[in-house]
């Protein structure tokens, strides 16, 4: 699949791409139907919210189902990726479902990625991206994403480790920062059908409120990143940064849909 002109015009300029229908209900479908057994899962791969216990996000989906190993090569998401950064052999950096759950979905501070990928992993330049895919509607109540417009043209952005807001370590923005940030762009809230993909990029500021709504909000997340950029530290779990840096070939259009197993 190949982005238009016009979407990578609009990657390019706002830093985020928001692609209404790109997976249809049955493979979404296909894509819920095995959280349930992997959220009732105690490793460590699942990280629980502070308040709830509930699982916030779910790491290392590739390698614990057969389904999460397909989409995480689903051609739809991989040729994107390569177009987006020229045809560079890409490596499965990350494969997760951030959960926030309904009623206790708790927030994603304002953050971007490359500033946890750089100073934790020793990842040398910005250029890794995050493919998204909406796996419940994401409306205005139940935690949508929040993109600043623009944010990822912005250099030396500063950035502190956060260990205690939520039970995952993040490098955030400060306050000062997303104000300035904000007022020169505005602020993209990622709403949208299941089914709905996201592509946004390493520098890209953005996080989430909480969700107090009835709702869930599932969203899988898939990040690639060039072989040549592959990180230089390995202090973090490998599910939060995969070692094997096998370039990811895509598998058929319909992977989805063939019967697992
Ligand atoms: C992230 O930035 O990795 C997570 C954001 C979210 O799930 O809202
Ligand atoms: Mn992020």
């Amino acid at each position: 699949m190949r982005l238009s002109d016009d979407q990578l015009a609009r990657y390019h300029k706002d830093g985020v791409l928001v692609l209404p229908g790109l997976f249809s209900a049955e493979e979404v479908e296909v894509l819920r139907r095995p959280l349930a057994r992997l959220f009732a899962e105690d490793v460590p791969e699942n990280f629980r919210e502070m308040v709830s216990g509930e699982v916030r996000t779910a790491m290392g989906l590739h390698l614990r189902d057969e389904t999460y190993a397909r989409v995480s090569r689903h051609p739809r998401l991989v040729e994107p990726a390569w177009q987006i950064l020229n045809d560079q052999r890409l490596y499965i950096q990350q494969t997760k479902v951030n959960a926030k759950i309904a009623f206790t979905g708790e927030v994603w501070q304002w953050h971007y990625d490359f500033a946890t990928h750089h100073n934790e992993d020793g990842v040398p330049e910005p250029l890794a991206l995050n493919l998204y895919i909406l796996l419940d509607e994401v409306s205005e109540f139940n935690g949508p994403l929040w993109f600043i417009r623009g944010s990822h043209t912005a250099r030396d952005v500063p950035a502190a480790l956060d260990t205690g807001t939520t039970s995952y370590p993040l490098w955030c923005v400060d306050r000062a920062s997303v104000a300035r940030l904000a007022a020169e762009g505005d602020i993209l809230s990622a709403r949208g059908l299941p089914g709905t993909a996201l592509i946004f990029g390493d520098r890209m500021v953005h996080g989430s409120p909480p969700n107090m709504s009835p709702w869930h909000r599932r969203i899988y997340s898939l990040i690639l990143n060039p072989v040549a950029n592959a990180l230089t530290k390995q202090t973090r779990s490998e599910h939060q940064h995969h070692r094997d840096l096998t370039p990811v070939t895509p598998l058929a259009d319909d992977c989805l849909l063939e019967a697992v197993g």
